[in-house]
């Protein structure tokens, strides 16, 4: 029984990091902003971006008409931040960056529930090809309800 341990004993390490994408250990969304040491600047702009989300869809919730007016996004220059790993900027990264940045600027031109689910949308396909970890967080962040 000691091959399968040790097979285990490798792969593990390497499911975890792929898991939560230079953020391994962390156990479960955090809402504060959190920037534990050894973070690359990519993963903080991640975190920040993530909280963000949080915030202005609280926001939204708690606003007694749901307004989207006046809510901006904060966009990051996610090209320009170091990742964890180099081959986390990959051709679907370059890609997908862009669009990410369109989203955001739709969104604090014109503020609504669509576009806001569209700024998601756009952290959800990056994700797809770089970093599954943090899709089911990323899922969470849709706004289900009509609000717009
Ligand atoms: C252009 C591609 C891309 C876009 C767009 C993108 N991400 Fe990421 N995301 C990544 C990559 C790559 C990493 C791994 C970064 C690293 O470890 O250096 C990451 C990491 C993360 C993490 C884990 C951070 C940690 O703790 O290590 C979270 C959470 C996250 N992204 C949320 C989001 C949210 C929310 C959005 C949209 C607002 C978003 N991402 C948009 C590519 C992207």
């Amino acid at each position: 029984m000691r091959q399968p341990l040790n097979i285990i004993g490798a792969i593990l390490p390497i499911l975890v990091i792929l898991a939560g994408c230079g953020n391994a250990w962390s156990p479960s969304p955090t809402l504060a902003p959190n920037q534990p040491n050894g973070s690359s600047p990519l993963a903080s702009a991640m975190v920040a971006m993530d909280a963000q989300l949080v915030q202005t869809l609280d926001a939204v919730m708690t606003d007694s008409s749901h307004s989207w007016e006046g809510r901006r996004l904060m966009s990051h220059d996610f090209l320009a931040l170091a990742p964890t790993a180099a081959s986390m900027i990959n051709g679907h990264f370059e890609a997908q960056a862009p669009i990410y940045h369109l989203a955001i600027e739709q969104f604090n031109a014109s503020p609504s529930a669509k576009h806001y689910n569209e700024v998601v949308a756009s952290c959800t396909q990056c994700h797809l090809g770089t970093c599954p970890g943090p899709l089911d967080r990323i899922a969470k962040r849709e706004m289900r309800e009509d609000g717009s």
